[in-house]
């Protein structure tokens, strides 16, 4: 089927680039004209696992055209995946001016074009709930756009997964009121039918799949790292903890990793336009607003074990080696990343802070260039050495597991704090290093 994209973010590109995997020819259309040259000089903005080489693939095989002009977008089909960003406001509002840009030409399009052909919105992008139906009675109106089948159909790919979460989702979500709508879907999805579960939904349900879903995992996020300060008061190891509580199959291991909280694109945001949508319909929302308290404390609890630890005067001359800034492993996003935030918290009150990050370090090197005593590793291993005097680890890569123990015997104060609780304590403290990680 010919499919429109409006929005080549991650989630647009994504969807677009495994779709023409599926089958499917794909126009990929974008504002950003910076955006539409590098994907035209066959390049991809952003680093996504597996993501670059299907692009090129598609590209090369003429499955996936890349539009500048928004007419010819329009034209090139009749089904319109939005998958534009909906940046957070300062209320916690998410932003909808992209969305409805894209569709109110849509709606010109239609207009001008006197068209009468059956169009399908697809609507991808996070909204909050209510949004699908409003579009419905304040742009596309029912009984003038009797053709226009307007739909919510929500992602759930993980950054650094996301190749691998689309083509292979637990579940596929299509929230709608028009039964074409879901009929088409069901055909554009249907390549997956044998894997995924197809689930049928009115729109202000599904688009509260998507928010319940981000906002549960948040949770019990939040909720092992609450565990975790009583944890660390009792003196009880929180990653037997959550594992002891993850066996029990209606709890479920994943997600109870206790550390530095959660950062990225989509949990920060996606909790405060929960919250808002709450108090926009007068209901308190008690557990949102403390599941985003207690991450925005965490970071807090954990820089406090630095002062612990440290006096002030002892961390003006202290050198420290700083382990990851990716909110989280594989991916070169650090949008909301808890490392970056430690990073301006501590640098002011070190001596230098001299950083690792293989996948992240570009944009990482941008965010911290206002900082003078922040510098980062050439290398493409941690260097591990007698430059440094402690160590603090933000980021959970495999990679870092690979460390030798022994090397850590080379830091001049003998001091890792594990901000991802993923470091061995025991191996750590039989070659005489001191642990410091979350709850245990
Ligand atoms: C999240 C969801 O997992 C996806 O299902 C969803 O589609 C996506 O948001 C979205 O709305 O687009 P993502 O933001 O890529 O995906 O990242 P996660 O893997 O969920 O991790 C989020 C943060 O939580 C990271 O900072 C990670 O380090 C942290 N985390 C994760 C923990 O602190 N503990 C854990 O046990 C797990």
């Amino acid at each position: 089927m010919r499919i429109t994209i409006f929005g080549t973010g991650y989630v647009g590109l994504v969807t677009g680039v495994c779709l023409a995997e599926i089958g499917h020819s794909i126009h990929l259309h974008d504002i950003d004209q910076a955006k539409i040259k590098l994907l035209k000089s066959k390049k991809i903005p952003i680093y996504e696992p597996g993501l670059l080489k299907l692009f090129k693939k598609h590209l090369k095989a003429k499955n996936v055209q890349i539009d500048s002009d928004p007419y010819k977008a329009l034209q090139a089909s009749s089904i319109y995946f939005i998958c534009v960003g909906t940046p957070q406001l300062s209320n916690g509002k998410p932003n909808l001016k992209y969305l409805l840009d894209v569709s109110n030409n849509i709606k010109d399009y239609i207009d001008q074009n006197r068209s009468n052909r059956k169009t399908f919105i697809v609507l991808k992008s996070t909204i909050p709930p209510g949004t699908t139906k409003e579009l419905q009675t304040k742009i596309f109106k029912e009984d003038t756009y009797k053709n226009i089948h307007l739909g919510s159909n929500p992602e759930f790919l993980r950054e650094g997964n996301a190749v691998y979460d689309f083509m292979n989702s637990e579940r596929i979500v299509i929230g709608s009121d028009s039964a074409e709508f879901i009929r088409t879907l069901q055909r554009i999805y249907s390549p997956f039918t044998k894997k995924s579960k197809i689930h049928v939904t009115d729109p202000q349900s599904s688009e509260l799949i998507k928010y319940g879903s981000n906002a549960f995992l948040a949770t019990k996020i939040s909720f092992i790292n609450e565990i975790s300060k009583l944890s660390d008061k009792v003196g009880g190891n929180i990653d037997l903890v959550a594992q002891g509580m993850g066996m029990d199959a209606r709890i479920g291991s994943e997600f109870l990793n206790a550390g530095l909280g959660y950062g990225g694109s989509c949990f920060p945001k996606d909790t405060q336009a929960l919250a808002y949508t709450f108090s926009k319909n007068k209901i308190p929302s008690k557990i949102i607003q403390s599941v985003i308290d207690i991450n925005n404390e965490q970071k807090i609890y954990f820089f406090n074990k630095i002062l612990d630890r440290f006096s002030k005067k002892e961390l003006k001359s202290k050198s420290l080696l700083f382990l990851g800034t990716a909110f989280k492993p594989h991916t070169d996003d650090i949008r909301e990343s808890v490392g970056i935030s430690l990073i301006n918290m501590i640098s002011p009150i070190v001596k230098r802070v001299t950083i690792f990050e293989p996948i992240a370090k570009e944009n990482s090197i941008n965010a911290l260039s206002k900082l003078n005593n922040v510098r980062f590793q050439k290398t493409r291993t941690p260097s591990i050495n007698k430059n440094y005097d402690f160590m603090i680890l933000a980021t959970e890569y495999p990679m870092f597991l690979k460390i030798p123990y022994q090397n850590f015997k080379k830091l001049k104060d003998k001091v890792v704090f594990d901000g991802r609780n993923i470091l061995n304590k025991d191996k750590l403290k039989k070659n005489g290093i001191e642990y410091i990680g979350i709850g245990k």
